[in-house]
């Protein structure tokens, strides 16, 4: 069985903030962090909310990682306020925290009420950052600060109804949150392509989300006012996160989860260093089983236009040109490298392996994985071998 659902109406192009001037509405809520207040950033929502006389008031105490104690604060915020929408501006951890206010929001009023009296905000995602996908994913990982756990929620009603991708946002994004949130959108092409979910209808978005990563990354990396390769890299990340969403992640994916958890390393950092050693045990090249699972890696390399009719040959070429796009962007190629402890590292192995295993990105990894085949990706990628 193919599926493949797209409930968000996406309005991208450089300036479409401007789109949320259209919209019938007469109260906001601008759900933000304080950093896109002092770039002025917020100032380009309000401008138009003025302009078009909205209401609005402005709840900006998402942090990175949101918590659970900042999405009971929005809760509230918007409980006092009722607001017909919310208006999500931020990089992921600001739509993460939106999303699991809307989820709160309704779950509480489902408490209480009828549910014909229970009316869904109008949820509007405008993503700062071209990488986490949030805007079309009905995904939110929220922090139990108490505990230090995450908290995956998944539902639809977190699912934004209209994401504007304005390219003209990204443009004062620095060098290595350019470089790591880039790698992640190739990550999450290049995990969904081979997830057990993927299907005609995923590889569509994620096959152009391959070649616009591939082509524009390393422009929007070493000229961050390059606006088309800015706007592809918007485009792309919106394209993988349509992807993913249908069809699922991997091991990379929970692996980068669970030493992000650990170590503090930030999400496409983590899943840049450990692509290239994920890829040789998926593909089967590692131990030679490239027949039997390299076929849609080497699909992946013909996208990125590999020559080569070997099939081992391109794998190892996806493979080299993603060590490459590390190596350009300053991304190490262990974690090792990358400074973590290794007394530090090697003792947090087995947590690190349980935690990616019971992670939910497993269930649609290509290969079936145990704990011994997750600890031994965990030594490869802190040694390089
Ligand atoms: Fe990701």
């Amino acid at each position: 069985m193919n599926k493949f659902v797209l409930d968000t109406d996406l309005i991208s192009g450089e300036g479409t903030i401007e789109y949320i001037r259209t919209l019938p509405l007469k109260k906001v809520c601008i759900v933000t962090d304080t950093m896109m207040v002092k770039l002025g950033i917020v100032d380009r929502v309000t401008g138009h909310l003025n302009a078009s006389r909205i209401e609005y008031k402005i709840f900006d105490r998402v942090e990175a990682n949101p918590s659970l104690e900042t999405v009971n604060l929005g809760l509230h915020h918007i409980i006092d306020y009722k607001p017909e929408a919310l208006i999500a501006i931020g990089g992921g951890s600001v739509i993460d925290a939106a999303k699991a206010i809307i989820y709160f929001c309704i779950k509480t009023k489902e408490s209480l009420l009828d549910k014909t009296h229970i009316t869904k905000p109008i949820f509007i995602a405008i993503p700062t950052t071209s990488g986490t996908g949030s805007e079309v994913t009905a995904i939110s990982v929220i922090t139990d600060s108490k505990t230090h756990t995450k908290i995956p929620l998944k539902d639809a009603l977190m699912l934004p109804d209209v994401a504007i991708l304005d390219s003209s946002l990204t443009l004062s994004v620095p060098k290595p949150i350019t470089a790591d949130t880039g790698m992640d959108v190739i990550t999450h092409a290049i995990e969904a392509y081979v997830a057990t979910g993927a299907n005609r209808f995923t590889n569509l978005f994620v096959e152009e989300a391959i070649k616009l990563a591939f082509n524009n990354l390393l422009k929007a990396y070493y000229n961050g006012n390059n606006k088309i390769a800015r706007q592809h890299m918007h485009d792309a990340s919106c394209m993988a996160g349509i992807g993913f969403n249908n069809a699922g992640l991997g091991i990379n994916h929970s692996l980068a989860h669970a030493i992000g958890g650990h170590f503090g390393v930030s999400h496409g950092r983590a899943n840049a260093i450990l692509l290239p050693y994920i890829i040789a045990f998926n593909s089967g090249l590692e131990d030679g089983l490239v027949h039997e699972f390299g076929k849609p890696y080497a699909q992946l390399a013909n996208l990125i236009r590999v020559e080569s009719e070997e099939m081992t040959v391109k794998i190892k070429s996806l493979i080299e040109v993603i060590k490459q796009f590390n190596k350009k962007m300053e991304i190490p190629e262990t974690f090792e490298a990358y400074g973590i402890d290794p007394e530090a590292y090697y003792k947090a192995i087995p947590e690190m392996a349980q935690s990616a295993f019971d992670d939910i990105c497993t269930t649609t990894n290509p290969r079936i994985v145990t704990l011994k085949v997750l600890e031994k990706r965990l030594e490869q990628a802190f040694r390089g071998r």
